[in-house]
Parts: C-alpha cells; sequence; structure tokens
C-alpha cells in the first residue's frame, strides 16, 4: 500500500528577465511520477536547482501544481481539494528542513516550540496533558526533559535539529518531508541525526520523503530512489535498482562522486542547463560521456528495465546488472 502517490507532477513558475522583458514559463518540475510505500522512505536525489523542493512543497500543500495530482491512501490533491483533505494534510504531513536555526524562533523556548502545532489545532488541552506530551516528545528524539526551559541559541545544530523533529512529531503525523534534514550539520552529527529517524520511523511507522544532493545519506536511508535532472527523473526504483543496478548515466556519475576515494570531485562536468531554456533531446546530453547524435535531437522516452527500476535515457548502462 502507497502512503503517497506523485502521478505526472508539471510546476511551471511564469518569471520576468527584466521589467519590460515577457514572462517566460520556468519548468520546474516536468511531469514527474513516483510512489511512496508506506513505511518506506522515498529518496530524491539531485543537483541544487533541479526541482527537489519544489516537489516537497507541493507535497505539503504549500505550493500547488500547474498539472498533475497528489493522492495520500483515498485523498487526492488536484486543482481544488476538499477542506476536510486539506485539513488531514495540515496534521498527517509534516516537514523537517534543512536550516534548524532559521526554523527555530530564537525568542521561544524550546517547550513553546515544539508544543505550538499542537496549540494551533487544538485548543482547551489540558496544561498537564501538555507537558506529558513533551515530556515524551523530548525522550523520543533523545534531548533531556530539561531543554523544555531553554532557548534555541543555547542549543547545537543537532540538538536543534533534534527540536525541529520533535515539532514535527507533536501532531502525530504518518508522512515527514524532510528537505537537506541533515546538510548544515557536521558530518559527525549527520550519522547520529540519520539514525534517529530510522529509529523514530520503526517506532512510529513513519513514511518518509527524503530529500538530499548527497547520494551517500539517500543510499543510506531509503527504500526506494529517484534521480532527479532539470525536474525530471532520469532514473528510479528499489535502492539496489540505484546503488547496485544504475542505468543512467547521470547516477553512475552521482556514484562516482559518492565514493570516498573520490573526495568529493564534482559529480559530473560542466553546468546544470537553465530551466528557462532546457536543452534539446536529452536534457543532459551536454554533460553526457555516453551520449550519441540521436541524443541531441531526441528526447529519450521513460523505460522499465524491470517492474520497480525506471530510466529515461536512449541508452542506459544495464551491462553491469
Ligand atoms: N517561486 C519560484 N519562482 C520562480 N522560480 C522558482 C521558484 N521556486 C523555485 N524556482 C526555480 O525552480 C527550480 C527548482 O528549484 P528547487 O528549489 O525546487 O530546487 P532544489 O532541487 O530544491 O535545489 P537546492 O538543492 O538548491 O535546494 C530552480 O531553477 C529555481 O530557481
Ligand atoms: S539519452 Fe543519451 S545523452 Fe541522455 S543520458 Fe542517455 S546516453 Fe546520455
Ligand atoms: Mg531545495
Amino acid at each position: 500500500m502507497s502512503a503517497l502517490e506523485v502521478s505526472g507532477i508539471v510546476r511551471a513558475f511564469p518569471v520576468r528577465s527584466g521589467l519590460f522583458a515577457r514572462p517566460k514559463l520556468l519548468r520546474a518540475v516536468e511531469n514527474a511520477s513516483f510512489v511512496l510505500p508506506r513505511g518506506g522512505t522515498f529518496g530524491l536525489v539531485g543537483e541544487s536547482g533541479s526541482g527537489k523542493s519544489t516537489i516537497a512543497k507541493i507535497i505539503l500543500g504549500a505550493d500547488e501544481p500547474t498539472r498533475g495530482s497528489v493522492r495520500f491512501g483515498e485523498r487526492v490533491f488536484g486543482r481544488s481539494p476538499r477542506d476536510a483533505d486539506r485539513r488531514w494534510r495540515q496534521r498527517a504531513v509534516q516537514a523537517v528542513l534543512q536550516d534548524p536555526f532559521g526554523s527555530l524562533d530564537p525568542q521561544m523556548s524550546i517547550g513553546d516550540i515544539v508544543l505550538e502545532p499542537l496549540r494551533i489545532q487544538k485548543s482547551g488541552f489540558v496544561r498537564d496533558a501538555l507537558h506529558r506530551r513533551l515530556d515524551e516528545l523530548l525522550a523520543q528524539v533523545g534531548l533531556p526533559a530539561e531543554f523544555k526551559r531553554r532557548r534555541p541559541g543555547e542549543l547545537s545544530g543537532g540538538q536543534r535539529q533534534r527540536v525541529a523533529i520533535a515539532r514535527a512529531l507533536v501532531l502525530e503525523p504518518e508522512i515527514l518531508v524532510l528537505d537537506e534534514p541533515v546538510s548544515a550539520l557536521d558530518v559527525s552529527i549527520q550519522a547520529q541525526v540519520l539514525n534517529l529517524l530510522k529509529d523514530l520511523q520503526d517506532a512510529l511507522g513513519l513514511s518518509y520523503l527524503l530529500i538530499s544532493h548527497d547520494l551517500a545519506v539517500v543510499a543510506f536511508m531509503s527504500s526506494h530512489i529517484g534521480v532527479l535532472y532539470l525536474g525530471r527523473f532520469m532514473e528510479q526504483g528499489t535502492r539496489d535498482d540505484i546503488v547496485v543496478r544504475a542505468a543512467h548515466p547521470y547516477t553512475h556519475a552521482l556514484i562516482a562522486a559518492s565514493e570516498p576515494e573520490a573526495h568529493g570531485v564534482q559529480a559530473i562536468g560542466g553546468e546544470i542547463a537553465s530551466p528557462l531554456a532546457p536543452p534539446a533531446g536529452c536534457v543532459f546530453h551536454a554533460r553526457c560521456p555516453a551520449a550519441r547524435e540521436l541524443c541531441r535531437s531526441v528526447a529519450p522516452p521513460e523505460q522499465h528495465l524491470s517492474a520497480t527500476h525506471r530510466v529515461t535515457c536512449h541508452f542506459p548502462l544495464t551491462s553491469k546488472a
């Protein structure tokens, strides 16, 4: 059973390059479809500007797609969702974002920050019950109870991200959208926060949409992975389809760059093209080491390599399978 099904999402932003210029359409997401299985983690990986946060905002209801739909079980969010479904989503789908400092009000105590969504949704909560819930949440994210009286400025980056996770859990959500949840943290702290997220997923039966530019983070966490480039899925499948049986030249480049001996080398030469002027043919052709003549003029269709594995390439690299 799926927690979330995204079907044919397009998001085009009208943008002007100058005061008198005619608006152009920036196509940030182009026909994206994927399924997040219940209790699983779908990892979205791609370079800066590939459309990851745009997809996250649409799933959270902070933005609307130009076309396509988002479905959570029986609840379908198209152009004008029902009020009852909107209210359900405000509770059941929560976010943890990259910057734990920017997203926490520095004047508020940790206790007030964590409980704020509950106070907004359900007034009339008994004070004792609120405090019991707060202590339970702090324990769940591995923070001592006395932290509730502190302010965000007194906490480390990792502790602040634990606070953000506790706040995301207070309404007992079903899905967490994790947009670069560890990329602002020291590498030594990243694994602790990722392990906490895994433990919470097992304990609470949560489903995660995890966004990262770092394939190592996505591979560690995800049951399913989608590789985005210029708003399009280049490849998607189970974790092993992508990590062990990668078929797309771009995925191969991401894997090569994430290997320890690569020492942070750039995934692939050249710059990502502008989504205002996407290249003809395969959008990746100017950077692809496997490009042939056909790739310059004809956009590759998405092909199924197996029941779970899909790739958008004329010449997928399947020999290593
Ligand atoms: N409100 C907006 N108006 C116009 N263009 C936008 C808007 N939001 C996003 N974009 C553009 O859409 C594209 C995708 O942006 P998005 O933020 O989804 O990328 P991302 O993959 O999350 O990148 P990053 O890794 O840097 O966070 C970019 O070209 C961005 O400039
Ligand atoms: S379609 Fe051609 S250019 Fe695009 S990824 Fe495949 S081989 Fe490379
Ligand atoms: Mg982003």
